[in-house]
């Protein structure tokens, strides 16, 4: 029988093509989406759809109970930029939501759970190049500090409660069916959009910052395949290191002037240079491999070919 999945900010740009790619597998009627605002026509339509506060335990226990859900996916968050302009919001939606899930799953009211994390819990400290599974971890952000303690409460909840719970560190995530919302790697979409609309953009990040990035595909792909391994096989429960690609925006900027000749792009770095500095450059994933045979299929050109087609065939 098909697992009853929940998935908590259903509307944002994971959450959306998650949504779509678990209807696929595992029938409409058994993925609940959930947000805290509604989405896109196609998700709300889909199947069935709820408004749920992720820091209101009881509104998510009421959802779970209803429709005798035995899986989580919590992808309510606010992300890295957004959370240094409110710290003390950003740290209680990120910390309740997570709270709230693994609560419900150590009462044994759901069995399974995905939560993720990010490259954001690596700091200034952390080797950039290839960054290892275990490294130093040191986040300068409210974003990386409290995906990093989400982290250890996750491998908390495993060895002390049973809680199945699994995660990955999300490097930079670029799609073009749902814009993203207030990261520090959010330039890498909206360059796209950009590219198609006036043929230029302005960077907020500088030419030759290199930060790790996926294709939604792939970390929809990576998500999923964690969520069906064998639980023996998930031996990291804190959070697994994902890496797909690395490039800067240089390097974007020319991908896409391969397909659009006059494209030009400028650079006028804001605060979030500073973050996007605090962050690894590119990430050793082999764990992920060995663990659950993760391998990424998007390269640069394959991912900015995807990206321009995708958003041309939208408009
Ligand atoms: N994409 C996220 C951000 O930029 C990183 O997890 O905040």
């Amino acid at each position: 029988m098909a697992s009853k999945i929940l998935i908590i900010g259903a509307c944002g740009q994971i959450g959306t093509e998650l949504t779509m790619a678990l209807r696929e597998k595992q029938g409409n009627g058994n993925v609940v989406a959930s947000d805290i605002r509604e989405g896109a026509e196609q998700l709300m339509q889909s199947g069935p759809f709820e408004i749920i506060d992720a820091t209101d335990y009881k509104a998510i226990e009421d959802v779970v109970l209803h429709y005798e859900i035995d899986e989580v996916y919590l992808m309510a968050a606010m992300l890295s930029a957004t959370a240094e302009k409110f710290p003390m919001r950003g740290w209680n939606l990120n910390m309740d939501s997570l709270f709230n899930v693994l609560n419900l799953a150590k009462e044994k009211k759901i069995s399974k759970i995905f939560w993720p994390s990010s490259i954001a819990v690596f700091g200034p400290t952390t080797p950039k190049q290839n960054t290892p599974q275990l490294t130093v971890m040191e986040p300068t952000t409210v974003y990386g500090i409290s995906k990093q303690t989400g982290e250890r409460w996750c491998e908390y909840y495993f060895n002390k409660y049973g809680v199945d719970v699994r995660s990955i560190r999300y490097p930079g995530l670029i799609s073009y069916k749902t814009l993203p919302g207030g990261g520090t790697t959010d330039y890498a979409v909206e360059i796209y959009h950009e590219a198609l609309k006036n043929k230029s953009y302005t960077s907020f990040l500088s030419k030759n910052t290199a930060l790790p990035m996926m294709f939604m595909d792939d970390a929809i792909r990576a998500t999923i395949s964690l969520m069906e391994a064998d639980a023996k096989d998930v031996k990291i429960r804190s959070s697994y290191n994902l890496g797909g690609i690395s490039f800067t925006p240089a390097e974007i900027a020319e991908s896409i002037q391969k397909e659009i000749p006059d494209f030009t792009i400028d650079y006028a770095p804001d605060f979030r240079q500073a973050i996007a500095d605090s962050w690894p450059s590119s990430i050793d994933d082999s764990k992920a491999y060995e663990d659950w045979n993760w391998k990424h299929e998007y390269d640069l050109e394959k991912m900015t070919t995807a990206m321009l087609e995708g958003l041309k065939a939208q408009n």
